[in-house]
């Protein structure tokens, strides 16, 4: 009897029609793409399995996104700890990129997705900053969703290396520490030109920012899922966005 209650909720909750305003689209969505490799083991398969499957979920997500209008989608795919991890998973993550180009790229070019990415890309493997500049290359002249991939990308190395520019410039003598403003320090990230995410979502149940954007999620809407990474889907987006329609955001003000 519980079970067939709960099996016609389910049904019921699936049918339910996810309630989004076209007004309040989240401009940008940032991404922690996380539980690839617990979402493997849980069906007794190796890890890299469950990067394959996040490469595809990677697309569906994209092309969701681009639906809905929203304009920017930063994917957090490697930070500067995942180096820590066993060589051969490394090497399976750092060869991915190629088979996106191969698989999945053609696809998001029809939909006219833009792809950009932001990192320490002189520590990458030649043959991953190939296949990310070919993307880039290949996608450039593109006007729809901006699809930004953070690879080998930490928040904290991403500050220091803005902050040793200013103090480069400063010691030159082409700035003055009074020059120095939020904008300013905006424009030299490495997520220059991008305005913040308006939504963080981080899959798998883990709820902290793991080094990721850390100056510009200052005032983002943080929605988590217990969800591994290689299940998301349209419906995950859609909740999420339908929640951060349900947030107020007051950036410390009053309603
Ligand atoms: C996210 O999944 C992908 C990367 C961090 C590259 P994980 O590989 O972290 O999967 P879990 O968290 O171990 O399940
Ligand atoms: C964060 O996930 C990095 C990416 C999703 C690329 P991790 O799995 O590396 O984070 P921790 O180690 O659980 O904090
Ligand atoms: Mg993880």
């Amino acid at each position: 009897m519980i079970k067939r209650v709960q099996s016609w909720l389910g049904r019921e909750e699936r049918q339910q029609p996810v309630d989004i305003s076209p007004d309040n689209i989240p401009r940008h969505v940032a991404i922690i793409m996380d539980g690839n490799g617990r979402w493997a083991k849980r069906l007794g398969l190796p890890r890299i399995v469950g990067h394959q499957n996040g490469m595809k979920a990677v697309k569906r997500a994209a092309i969701a996104a681009d639906e809905l209008g929203i304009e920017y989608l930063t994917m957090y795919a490697f930070s500067t700890e995942n180096w820590k991890r066993p060589k051969e998973e490394v090497d399976f993550l750092m060869r991915l990129p190629e088979e996106f180009l191969a698989i999945e790229l053609d696809e998001l070019i029809e939909k006219n997705v833009r792809v950009r990415v932001m990192g320490d890309s002189e520590a990458l493997p030649s043959y991953t900053r190939k296949a990310m500049d070919e993307a880039v290359l290949r996608t450039q002249h593109n006007t729809g969703l901006i699809l930004n991939f953070a690879l080998n990308y930490g928040g904290r190395k991403e500050i220091e290396d803005c902050m040793r520019s200013l103090g480069k410039d400063i010691a030159a003598g082409h700035l003055a520490p009074e020059q120095i403003t939020a904008e300013l320090i905006d424009s030299r990230l490495l997520s220059g030109g991008l305005p913040d995410p308006d939504l963080l979502i981080r899959t798998s149940g883990e709820m902290r920012l793991s080094n990721f954007m850390l100056w510009q999620l200052a005032y983002s809407e943080l929605w988590f899922t217990d969800i591994y990474w290689p299940e998301f889907g349209k419906e995950h987006l859609l909740q999420a966005v339908a929640e951060y329609q349900r947030r107020t955001r007051r950036y410390g003000g009053l309603k």
